[in-house]
């Protein structure tokens, strides 16, 4: 079901750009409605808070739309546009498309949009590059700290939240915008575990943490636990291209500080090695 849409009262954007919340009667049949159940996929999930109060649902969307006005009027928002709209850029999220219309998104690792002003930044950008460009598709949501408030808000800007924990393995059967910023290395090296194959890491778009700096962080990381849980993202820098996002101002560096996009294009199977997690990790391999 697309996220919300028969069950939120929420009126979208009213022509001088603001929201016009009504808040709904019943929340807990709608979010029991509208959250996407995955059981087979991953660890079933819910906010530890079931309970929400519509002050602070309220209070959590102005802040949100504060947030999405800043970012949207920033050089900041201004410079990342002008990067996705290159042709670099472009032609490489038409290949990802390939003949479909639309890539959905998937949001890992968020983070409280109710505490933190960096999390409200990152889904800020998420959400006005949906309404920017038709060829982003619908949104789906999971971090294991959301709240009962940040998954209602969540819902009301559009997304829908899942109710498993995927891991950050989902397989990319059709085209899919990972959007996943300043996750933990094990969240990307999952996705990656479960994409490696030609067909499926050709079909994945990711904005994350820079994998150049991983890779140019690996002697540093020798003894440390990041480095067995990144062999998939070390392996993976051989078929990617990274375009880094420029932060410009200081209002924006703890939200997007070394967040690049990535894009993979290995072209034979063959060319993919087998990662191995046994043993000890060989800088080379
Ligand atoms: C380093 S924090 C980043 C939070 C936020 N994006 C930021 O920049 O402040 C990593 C986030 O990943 C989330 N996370 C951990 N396991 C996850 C999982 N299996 N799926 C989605 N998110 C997960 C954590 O709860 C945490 O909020």
């Amino acid at each position: 079901m697309a996220a919300s849409a028969k069950v939120l009262t929420i009126d979208n954007l009213t022509q001088n750009g603001e929201w016009t919340i009504v808040l709904p009667r019943r929340q807990k049949q709608r979010r029991t409605n509208s959250i996407k159940t995955r059981t087979e996929e991953g660890q079933p999930w819910i906010p530890t808070d079931l309970e929400t109060d519509p002050r602070k649902q309220s209070k959590l969307m102005q802040k949100m739309e504060t947030s999405m006005r800043r970012i949207e009027n920033s050089q900041f928002y201004a410079s990342f546009l002008e990067q996705i709209q290159s042709s670099d850029m472009l032609d490489r999220f038409h290949k990802v498309l390939g003949s479909d219309l639309k890539m959905q998104m998937v949001i890992y690792g968020i983070g409280s949009i109710e505490s933190y002003e960096p999390p409200r930044f990152q889904l800020s950008l998420a959400i006005l590059m949906k309404r920017k460009f038709s060829w982003i598709g619908d949104i789906e949501v999971f971090d294991p700290v959301l709240s009962a408030t940040e998954s209602w808000v969540l819902e009301a800007l559009g997304c829908t939240v899942l109710s498993v924990n995927e891991e950050g393995r989902r397989q990319a059967l059709k085209p899919t915008l990972f959007f996943m910023p300043h996750c933990e290395a094990e969240l990307y090296n999952n996705l990656l575990q479960a994409n490696w194959r030609v067909d499926l890491l050709n079909r994945i778009v990711l904005f994350g943490n820079s994998f150049e700096t991983y890779e140019q962080n690996i002697v540093y990381y020798r003894n440390s636990s990041i480095i067995n849980s990144a062999r998939h993202v070390i392996a993976v820098r051989k078929f990617s291209d990274e375009f880094r996002i420029k932060t410009i101002s200081d209002d924006y560096f703890a939200a997007f500080l070394d967040s690049s996009w990535h894009f993979f294009g290995p072209d034979l199977e063959s060319e993919l090695p087998s990662i191995n997690y046994d043993g000890d990790y060989l800088l080379d391999g």
